[in-house]
């Protein structure tokens, strides 16, 4: 008898067992509890809300190739203060703005550094070495998941090598680190990787698409995690709810080399302020995400509670270790739970339209399929 009759079974002991229009019932509404698919593949899958809307249909705009778009200018501004930084620049996605934070700084000949699984080396098809120039080279997680050491900065200097060796230009940092799962590197130890970084004549670029939860998580402001950096990009995209939109922010004449980039790649959007609104709105929701973080540690309390091993999670992001990902991502796709694969992993992502209700039920339907618990 599958788990939901049994359920039903202990709570009616006293009446007589389910007739079979009954049982048919009980099928169905399973059938059409799971047709309502709950989407952990990524924080991105928000939908604006009315409040976003409004605001889209509302924003002062100008053409901002021409001139400067008044609703971009205003998210542009309120991002760099936000951020401790001269200036920022509206972008279409976190991946273009790492890409122009990247081809500003580096040379061909150049090498840049970054916490293996970054991102930029991941998850871009390679654009930071065949567009911006640099030749890629990961850097262990020496202190943990997603987070690299000063010592590995210091050891790739190139200041004593010879002519025909690459020039280690670029540190590329990511807080939170996406695939090592949401993780956090504290202001110190941002700091003292800045700091090596600099005493080695390098740059640095932070790729913080997920910057907001690491500052929520931590109690402290973004601006304490951009100390020293070169260039910060971060997203409105995931976690905050707005449909599209990063921002790569520096100098202000990082910035100014920024829009000439972002001009040669096709970024340039004539009445961006149409989206530019949705990211005002976004930045109003940042202490939402601790509702995130909050429901990550449910569930991956749940999961290890079923057998699951999991890590406790940082912020938003739950990678739960699996034998056979795509055997655990179609039977989660038969509870209509949606997730993502990483190598050995299975990995959740909260965000503000899966709320706690949602992470209880994807563990009610989880329990009740009775899925195997998948040993390391
Ligand atoms: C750490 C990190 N950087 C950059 C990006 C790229 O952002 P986009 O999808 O907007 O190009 C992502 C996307 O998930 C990310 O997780």
């Amino acid at each position: 008898m599958c788990p939901t009759l049994r359920l039903h079974g202990d709570l009616t002991r006293h009446t007589p067992p389910p007739t079979w229009a009954e049982r048919a019932k009980l099928w169905c509404d399973r059938i059409v509890t799971y047709a309502r698919r709950i989407d952990l593949r990524s924080d991105t899958v928000t939908q604006p809300d009315e409040t976003m809307r409004v605001a889209m249909s509302g924003a002062e705009v100008g053409d901002d190739v021409l001139d400067h778009d008044p609703t971009m200018r205003r998210l542009e501004e309120e991002v760099a203060d936000r951020l401790g930084v001269a200036a920022a620049l509206w972008v279409p996605s976190g991946t273009m703005g790492n890409l122009i934070a990247t081809t500003i700084h580096l040379r061909r000949g150049d090498r840049f550094l970054a916490p293996r699984g970054a991102h930029v080396l991941e998850a871009e098809l390679g654009s930071t070495a065949w567009l911006a120039g640099g030749m890629p080279q990961p850097l262990d997680w020496a202190n943990g998941p997603g987070r690299i050491s000063a010592d590995d900065v210091r050891a790739y200097a190139s200041a004593a090598a010879p002519y025909y060796s690459l020039t280690t230009r670029l540190l590329c940092l990511e807080n939170t680190h996406n695939f090592a799962g949401g993780t956090v590197t504290p202001p110190d130890e941002h700091a003292q990787l800045v700091a090596a970084a600099r005493d080695a004549g390098m740059l640095v670029h932070l790729d913080g698409a997920r910057l907001w939860n690491a500052s929520v998580a931590l109690g402290v402001p973004p601006a304490a995690l951009t100390v020293g950096v070169d260039s910060v990009q971060v997203c409105l995209s995931k976690g905050l709810g707005a449909p599209v939109g990063s921002l790569v922010g520096g100098s202000s004449s990082f910035v100014t080399e920024a829009r000439r980039v972002r001009k040669m790649l096709g970024g340039g959007i004539r009445q961006g302020g149409v989206l530019a609104a949705t990211g005002l709105v976004a930045l109003e929701r940042m202490d939402d995400l601790a509702a995130d973080h909050a429901n990550a540690a449910a569930l991956a309390a749940g999961l290890a509670e079923l057998g699951w091993e999991v890590r406790p999670p940082e912020t938003n992001i739950v990678i739960a270790a699996v034998p056979d990902t795509t055997a655990a991502l179609e039977s989660l796709a038969r509870l209509g739970v949606l997730a993502t694969a990483l190598p050995g992993a299975i990995r959740f992502v909260t965000h503000r339209d899966a709320p706690a209700h949602d992470i209880a039920e994807v563990l009610r339907r989880i329990t009740a399929a009775r899925s195997p618990a998948p040993a390391a």
